[in-house]
């Protein structure tokens, strides 16, 4: 049994094989081809946090697979409410065929990976967001080929999205430049761990030289509203907007996982712009995640 809870976890022909069998998913889903492998599946969706992309792109995926999909929020449920999450996990897993999480706490997640006996997904936690990843690297593949030998720019918070950036330049083979503000970068373990395939900065513009790809998200993630102004000053020399990518090569695209704060992490003239990809990114999160699913319990 399999799980995905960090990019790593698979193996780099794994990831692939994803990655390719998702676009040929999309293509047989528009072409309205029918596919329901997954007929009399479930999948527990367990959210403490917000979500629109993710709840959404699983619960169409499980249908579309000929499946069904629990929405489990936090509120509802009785983890919510103090039942320990070794027996949440027993149970749940018991009934399922494979668990999804967006929790606060990633350490629950491997509690749950321990302790139930299905598949256990990482849809965000503090630490990572590997499903976002597989749409990323789907949505590159798609629009310009291989991300093997080119150079990618983190430019932002030193995040959840921006640890799984890290995996995903071992992974997948390309360099990635990071630039936050001081005090903001990655986790030490993470840079310790990827140091052969990253380098930081504290700049932007010099971390943009040169790069095929400029990637951000919010200054503030869920759980950190309280330093949103706090935040917003540290960052102001962060926003990806025309001038910054002016730096980056000519042909160089954007991505942001979204939600987007245009104004703040990123300028409307960026994010709706021709270099921009997030439209397709958002909706590839769809089919990685049904190529995903296939793999886990097909
Ligand atoms: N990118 C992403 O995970 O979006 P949601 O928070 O809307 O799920
Ligand atoms: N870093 C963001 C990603 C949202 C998809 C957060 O954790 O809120």
């Amino acid at each position: 049994m399999k799980h995905f809870i960090n990019l790593d976890d698979l193996s780099t022909t794994d990831l692939n094989q994803i990655i390719d069998q998702a676009i040929v998913l999309k293509k047989e889903h528009k072409a309205g081809k029918i596919n329901e492998t997954l007929k009399n599946k479930t999948l527990a969706m367990i959210f403490d946090k917000s979500s629109t992309r993710t709840r959404v792109s699983f619960e169409a995926g499980m249908t579309q697979l000929g499946g069904h999909a629990l929405f489990l929020s936090d509120r509802d449920i009785q983890l919510g409410r103090g039942e320990p999450t070794t027996d949440t996990a027993i149970v749940i897993s018991s009934m399922v065929d494979a668990i999804m999480m967006r929790v606060s706490s990633h350490d629950d997640i491997n509690n749950f990976a321990e302790n139930g006996s299905v598949p256990i997904i990482n849809a965000l936690s503090d630490e990572s967001h590997p499903c976002q990843l597989l749409a990323d690297m789907m949505t590159y593949k798609e629009h310009k080929g291989s991300i093997q030998g080119k150079t990618v720019t983190w430019v932002g918070d030193g995040n959840n999205m921006c640890h799984t950036y890290m995996q995903a330049a071992k992974a997948f083979g390309f360099k990635l430049n990071i630039a936050t503000p001081e005090g903001y970068e990655p986790e030490k373990r993470f840079i310790d761990n990827y140091q052969d395939y990253i380098q930081l900065f504290n700049n932007a513009e010099q971390a943009c030289k040169n790069t095929d790809l400029v990637v951000t998200d919010v200054w503030a993630s869920m759980g950190q509203e309280a330093e949103q102004a706090k935040r917003e000053l540290a960052f102001e020399n962060f926003q990806v907007n025309e001038e910054l990518m002016m730096n980056a090569n000519s042909n160089a695209s954007f991505m942001h996982c979204l939600p987007a704060h245009r104004g703040e992490e990123v300028s409307a003239s960026v994010i709706d712009g021709s270099q921009s990809l997030v439209w397709d990114e958002a909706e590839n999160r769809l089919h990685a995640q049904k190529s995903l699913l296939l793999y886990l319990l097909d």
